[in-house]
């Protein structure tokens, strides 16, 4: 009883301060990685590693940006692309995803952010048969919204490279190629690697 009033005394304590600020927070809840949600996100300063700046660079067509703290999501699974990229990727899922993916959901619900992470590969210094990360390429963003997104599978795509946006020609192609291929796994490829 006691705890139930001060669990409401805070929540009306905190929507007060988001109504002061301007903010809703708490009445909708953000979605993780699109642009204009994204300061909303982090009302308190953040340390400077998380963001490189004020405004984050959204992509064309979608605006969806680099969701802070992603490079601590957990790893759905690792790719290597052969040449000419010559890459290896990483991709991450917010908890919305992990959540998804743990039961086995046929679709990732609104808030779900993947994030794929490329890098050139090359041989370890150290160890002459092991491949390592060389230089990192893009960011690439995928962030589930089946309204704001409805055309396109209820996915917004960005691909960043040195945390910058790419083209909107770059962008047209990101829907097709997922469309195409794996429109029956939600528009997603990579499956779980345990
Ligand atoms: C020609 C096909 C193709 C195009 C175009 C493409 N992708 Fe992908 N995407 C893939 C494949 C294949 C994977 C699986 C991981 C891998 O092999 O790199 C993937 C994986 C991803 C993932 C991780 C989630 C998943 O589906 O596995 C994200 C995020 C992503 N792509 C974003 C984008 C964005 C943003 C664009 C447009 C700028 C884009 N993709 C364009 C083929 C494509």
């Amino acid at each position: 009883m006691q705890r139930l009033r001060i669990a409401a005394a805070f929540r009306a304590l905190a929507l007060l301060a988001c109504a002061v600020l301007g903010q809703h927070a708490l009445a909708q809840p953000p979605v993780h990685g699109a642009s204009e949600t994204v300061p909303r996100q982090q009302p308190a300063p953040q340390p400077s590693t998380q963001q490189q700046s004020a405004r984050p660079s959204a992509s064309p067509i979608y605006g969806v940006t680099i969701p802070p703290g992603y490079r601590k999501w957990q790893l759905i699974a690792p790719a290597e692309e052969a040449a000419p990229l010559d890459e290896l990727r990483v991709v991450l899922g917010n908890p919305e995803a992990m959540e998804a993916i743990e039961r086995s959901a046929k679709r990732f619900p609104d808030g779900a952010v993947l994030v794929k992470l490329a890098y050139k590969r090359k041989p370890s210094p150290d160890f002459e048969p092991a491949t390592i990360p060389g230089q990192p390429t893009t960011v690439q963003v995928m962030v589930k919204d089946s309204r704001r997104y409805a055309s396109t599978g209820g996915w917004g795509f960005g691909r960043f490279v040195n945390g910058v946006a790419v083209d909107a020609a770059q962008h047209q192609t990101c829907f097709a190629c997922h469309a195409a291929r794996v429109k029956d796994r939600d528009y997603v490829f990579t499956r779980f690697a345990p």
